[in-house]
């Protein structure tokens, strides 16, 4: 059999600016606004550590991230789709998110926020071959943690906040007002670009925390040598790593750095998922979705336009997927053990239905692995290691 070399994901030049972080996001964070604050002086990164001042703008970022006062109306926050205690991925029912007005559904699977602090600035042309690399969304198009804030926000889908001075106007009469003030200048609702873009880089810090990227599951312990893998979860990892091809893109070996093994290279690849029939957006009201269930999600080619990006989207990481479900850009599965029958025999016939986007699809490393109904539980019940807050049994 050949070797499968691991694609080229991050390279060290992309490195994830996590910790060492020393641009200033906020200057290219708000498209067309410019804003002042963290310019110049300290940049985000520069602020961690001992001083305190980042764990402080981390609180204040969590308090936001969790603050239900912010949608409109009130009711909804960025933790109702993405709970500390589901891996930061909606806990509720269904494929994709209902937003704060009812019987309102985005078209897309809310991902774990979790790990993303790692993903690098989105680069179109970064990563393997050519091809596009990091950013934030399925689809890469939000460039950074930053960027993302906006987003739901503003979404109708979602917080449905009509415009940026409306979420302004909230956070400057909310909990949160005091500390924005305090960590970002008594003047900063003078201006809502700045009083926004300081909201906007307090979340991001917090998703830089390691409450978010805790690095806490069983794999990490018996990285650090602190736990041993069951006979299963081993072979697990031997078929993740081996017959599966499961690494190639969600890799699972440590970067250059240090950072243990992250289950992502950042890059994109069309699967040929099926579209999935059951996906709520299509009963939206029609001014959110004029097609129907005729509405195709085209992923990375909406952020890039180009023909090879058409069915692509973002490799996610892996932690915390035991608790994440449903999976896949359109949450068409409900269990681990689908989505790896998914990659073992979708290359076979159409017990899956043809794929959504018939453009692109990666053949080469899945579709067709001939795993054995034991393999497939072998591996599943490796990925369950990867479960963030591994307490080792006494
Ligand atoms: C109504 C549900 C909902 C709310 C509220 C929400 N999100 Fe999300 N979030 C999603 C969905 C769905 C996606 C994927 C969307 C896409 O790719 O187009 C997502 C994607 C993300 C991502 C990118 C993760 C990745 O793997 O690419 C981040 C980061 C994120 N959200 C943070 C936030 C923050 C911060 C807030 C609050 C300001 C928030 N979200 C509010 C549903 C939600
Ligand atoms: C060619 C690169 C590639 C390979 C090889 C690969 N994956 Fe994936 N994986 C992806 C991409 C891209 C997605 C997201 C696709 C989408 O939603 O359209 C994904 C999504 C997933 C998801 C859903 C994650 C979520 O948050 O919804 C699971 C589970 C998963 N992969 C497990 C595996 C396993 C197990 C293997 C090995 C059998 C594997 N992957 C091999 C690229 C790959």
């Amino acid at each position: 059999m050949m070797a499968i070399k691991p694609r080229e994901g991050l390279s060290s030049n992309s490195l994830p600016q996590i910790r060492y972080a020393n641009v200033c996001w906020l200057c290219s964070s708000l498209v067309g606004i410019v804003v002042a604050i963290g310019c110049g002086g300290v940049s985000v990164g520069d602020l961690g550590g001992s001083n305190g001042t980042q764990t402080t703008r981390a609180a204040l970022g969590k308090a936001i991230f969790f603050d239900t006062s912010l949608s409109t109306p009130k009711g909804m926050s960025c933790g109702t789709c993405h709970a500390a205690n589901k891996g930061f991925a909606d806990p509720r029912p269904g494929s994709t998110s209902e937003g704060v007005i009812a019987g309102r559904f985005g078209n897309r699977n809310a991902p774990s926020v979790q790990y993303m602090a790692f993903s690098p600035k989105f680069d179109p042309n970064g990563g393997t071959n050519g091809g596009a690399i990091g950013g934030q969304f399925w689809d890469g198009r939000a460039a950074s943690l930053e960027d993302q804030v906006q987003g739901p926000m503003l979404n109708p889908l979602e917080m449905n906040n009509p415009s940026i001075d409306a979420v302004v106007a909230k956070l400057k009469v909310g909990p949160e007002a005091k500390a924005i003030k305090k960590l970002y200048g008594d003047t900063v609702f003078d201006d809502p670009a700045q009083a926004f873009a300081a909201m906007q880089d307090a979340i991001a810090t917090f998703e830089r925390t390691p409450e978010v990227s805790p690095f806490t599951s069983k794999f990490d312990a018996y990285l650090r040598g602190t736990a041993h893998l069951s006979d299963a979860e081993a072979r697990g990892l031997a078929l993740f790593n081996g017959k599966a091809l499961c690494s190639t893109c969600h890799s699972s070996t440590p970067l250059p750095d240090g950072t243990p093994p992250l289950f992502t290279n950042f890059t994109y690849s069309n699967l040929g998922l099926p579209k999935n029939a059951y996906n709520p957006y299509y009963k939206n009201p029609s001014q959110f979705n004029p097609l129907g269930s005729n509405y195709v999600d085209y992923g990375l080619y909406n952020t890039t336009t180009r023909e090879t990006d058409k069915g692509l989207f973002m490799v996610p990481t892996l932690r915390n997927i035991s608790v994440t479900a449903p999976y896949f850009h359109n949450g068409i599965f409900q269990s681990l053990g689908e989505a790896i029958l998914f990659y073992n025999t979708s290359q076979l016939g159409q017990v899956f239905g043809p794929a959504e986007v018939q453009q692109n699809v990666d053949t080469t490393v899945m579709g067709k692995l001939s795993l054995s109904s034991d393999e497939v539980q072998d591996l599943t019940t490796f990925l369950q290691t990867l479960t963030d807050g591994y307490v080792p049994k006494p």
